[in-house]
């Protein structure tokens, strides 16, 4: 049996150890050199130079950050930029009202001038990158501290881009890859005139909601459009109604052929964070300790958000956004853990360390150098995880009762006034607290934050140990015999928090006598218990230990590369702009199960009801499906393709993405990943990791056919 579980292991390990078409993020600049040749050898009929260039426009001259968060794609001559609808969410939301309820309803212009003016959302455009490696390691030495590396590394970072932006017009910032081994610095120019075109109604673009958010099969129509503005000089600028549309270097050309299973695809976006090359330590830290626990957490949470919000349609609305937030990571972490355990993740890694620990002892310089590198990540995970532990209830449980993290917004302006310090900043601190007070009482129902309240410290009490518990724990016992529940109405019913009559009557006129009630609310005292042990017992050492690990990861990764000089790697994702590709596919999500590659608009009829919020249909829609009136935008198969997966390798930040097709013709625009593959920000399987991509045609045809917006469609550039 044992020597069975070792040869299987061997297999999977020699699978493992070869990269597969469709893992990896990498950097577009290196196309050429590291994956033109495998991109073409997978169907590719265009060069990395079409992708990445600096010396002519190239596709990388469409792609955009969008906000802060997200990618998206110019589609236009004219600036018409495409990205999530749950990318624009925010934007549609501010221009909404009872009147004009374009969540609801969908927005179109339907000519430049009603386009919508969006203060404060920004696109950038990556001009260019250059490897600064050299420059950043001068006067770096092997024998510095980390703390003497971060600080030389800080400084020839400034110099190099004060040296870059002295006689250029674009931005520039210094980005660390390959955990530190190398340095890129990235070019950017920032657009601020950023208008919304068009968004479909929530239930196209938000179609399944939650309920089938992170899941295949997918069938929600998650875009929206945007245009980007600039100067009459054609320079980015702030807004102004003369403002002309940005005519970009390139924009995509959309294919409506469709893609078909196996179908070459790659994806160009912004992927924000991943974290491929962690020891198993840290990847049973994740999976074994840290997942499971935060998932309990957010489950208590949303159980409770739930019970409440089927009572009264009211509250569901309250907390339509809080739960979605909260269940967002709530089951991408559950997907994780489950995908690593399937995948056998933590013995992989293992069987990978015993590998590394015999070549790195095999000889003499390097067992000094690599040596001890394994034993030393073990140490330092073993003291990082009850701190990380400690952390995530201190952000999960304390601040997770909205009432204490109220309460805590208030620390900053009590300071101010109890020390007398800053006052100038003080009418600025008084305005947000006002606006503060607004948000937080429009979406607050007291009855779930008391229960989320009492279930959360009950949990918080078991499960830390005394020294990384805030100290009101103790008061709970001696005064309260544990009793969470009488806690909780002692901190409620004294709170003046739960008022917002009272906390609007002390900004009005915030003087030493309302310091002295905020400082003894016991709402407000919670807060302060938990960041006192936040400050004393957890920040710092984090801190420290993670300064130790940046250095450890940074030697395991050069070593690594050392140990497989002929493999590729890819660099984490780290908010760059990166390439990903893969094919059109489906895959196995369990035993005897298989998943196809698309959805259709007949999956939507399926689905539909009435009565469940996250499948209601629109009429419009209906009637367009029983007339199967799909004009151009039909598949040759005759119904309506909604979606499909592929497995190009994606993370968040990925949302509006370019999902290109061999040739480089727009044929979808990605938004998620399948539950069974959301470990891929820390292992990719090939087998079952998916990216989750709107068919193009779905977007045309929600335009042109359901909102009659077709003058858009004649903007793009539509191929066959
Ligand atoms: N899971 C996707 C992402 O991580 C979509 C999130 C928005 N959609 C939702 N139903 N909450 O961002
Ligand atoms: N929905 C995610 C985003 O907002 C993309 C999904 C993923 O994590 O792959 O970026």
């Amino acid at each position: 049996m044992r020597i069975l579980k070792l040869i299987t292991l061997v297999v999977m390990l020699s699978f493992q150890s070869h990269l597969f078409a469709g893992e990896g993020m990498w950097i577009p600049m290196l196309l050429e050199q590291y994956n033109e040749k495998e991109m073409q050898e997978m169907g590719m009929k265009i060069s990395a130079e079409d992708i990445y260039s600096i010396n002519h426009s190239s596709m990388k001259d469409a792609i955009v950050l969008f906000g802060r968060g997200c990618t998206g794609e110019i589609i236009s001559k004219e600036g018409l930029l495409l990205t999530n609808h749950h990318c624009g969410f925010g934007q549609i939301q501010k221009h909404s009202s009872v009147e004009h309820d374009y969540l609801t309803n969908g927005f179109w212009a339907m000519s430049k001038e009603e386009e919508l003016v969006n203060p404060g959302l920004t696109v950038t455009l990556m001009v260019e990158m250059r490897d600064v490696s050299e420059q950043m390691m001068a006067g770096v030495e092997s024998d510095m501290s980390q703390a003497q590396r971060s600080a030389r590394l800080k400084d020839n970072a400034k110099e190099i881009v004060d040296t870059f932006k002295k006689d250029s017009e674009y931005n520039a910032y210094i980005k660390a890859f390959y955990k530190g081994n190398q340095y890129y610095m990235i070019i950017t120019e920032t657009f601020k005139d950023v208008r919304l075109v068009g968004a479909p109604p929530s239930n196209i673009g938000k179609f399944g909601g939650d309920t089938d958010n992170w899941m295949w099969p997918r069938h929600t129509g998650d875009f929206s459009l945007f245009r980007i503005y600039v100067g009459k000089d054609g320079k980015p600028a702030e807004y102004a109604e003369d403002n002309i549309p940005y005519q970009p270097k390139y924009h995509f050309p959309i294919s409506i052929k469709g893609v078909e299973e196996d179908d070459f695809t790659f994806v160009f976006g912004y992927p924000a964070r991943t974290n491929e090359y962690l020891p198993s330590y840290a990847l049973k830290m994740i999976t074994e300790d840290l997942n499971p626990q935060k998932i309990k957490l957010r489950e208590t949470r949303l159980e409770i958000f739930n019970t409440y919000s089927n009572k009264d349609p009211e509250v569901r609305i309250k907390y339509a956004t809080k739960d979605a937030r909260v269940a967002n990571a709530w089951k991408k972490w559950i997907g994780e853990k489950g995908g690593i355990q399937r995948m056998k993740g933590v013995e992989i890694k293992q069987a990978y360390e015993n590998e590394f620990q015999t070549w790195a002892d095999a000889n003499n310089s390097r067992s000094v150098t690599y040596g001890k590198l394994l034993p030393e990540f073990e140490q330092a995970y073993t003291e990082l995880t009850p701190l990380n532990e400690a952390y995530d209830y201190y952000k999960e449980a304390g601040l997770a009762i909205e009432l204490v993290k109220f309460a805590g917004y208030y620390s900053k302006l009590v300071n101010m006034v109890a020390d007398e310090k800053d006052l100038d900043k003080k009418d600025k601190e008084l305005k947000s607290l006002e606006n503060r007070n607004k948000a937080f009482f429009k979406d607050y129902h007291q009855p779930i934050d008391e229960e989320v309240m009492a279930a959360l410290l009950k949990l918080y009490d078991n499960q830390l140990s005394t020294d990384l518990k805030p100290a009101f724990f103790e008061e709970i016992n001696s005064k309260f015999n544990g009793d969470y529940n009488a806690y909780t109405d002692y901190v409620f019913s004294k709170s003046l928090f739960t008022s917002q009559e009272t906390v609007d009557g002390w900004l009005a006129d915030f003087d030493k006598k309302a310091v002295k009630k905020i400082q003894k609310d016991p709402a407000y005292q919670m807060f302060i218990g938990l960041k006192e042990v936040y400050e004393s017992k957890i920040k710092k050492q984090r801190e420290a230990l993670n300064f130790t690990l940046d250095s450890l990861q940074r030697i395991y990764m050069k070593a690594q590369m050392e140990m497989e000089p002929d493999k590729r790697f890819y660099p984490d994702a780290n908010f760059t702009l990166r390439v990903t590709y893969g094919k059109v596919n489906g895959y196995h999500p369990q035993d005897a199960v298989y998943y196809k590659h698309f959805t259709t608009l007949d999956g939507i009829m399926e689905k539909e009801d009435p009565d469940v919020y996250d499948y209601v249909v629109e009429d419009r829609l209906k009637e367009l499906y029983k007339n199967a009136d799909y004009g151009k935008y039909a598949d040759k198969d005759g119904t309506l393709h909604v979606a499909f997966a592929a497995s190009n390798h994606t993370t968040g930040g990925n949302s509006g993405s370019p999902v290109l097709n061999a040739n480089g013709e727009l044929v979808g625009v990605n938004f998620d990943r399948c539950w069974e593959g959301t470990m891929s920000d820390l292992m990719y399987d090939p087998n079952v990791c998916r990216n989750i991509s709107i068919d193009i045609r779905y977007f045309l045809f929600i335009v042109d056919k359901f909102a009659g917006a077709g003058y858009l469609v004649e903007e793009m550039d539509l191929v066959n």
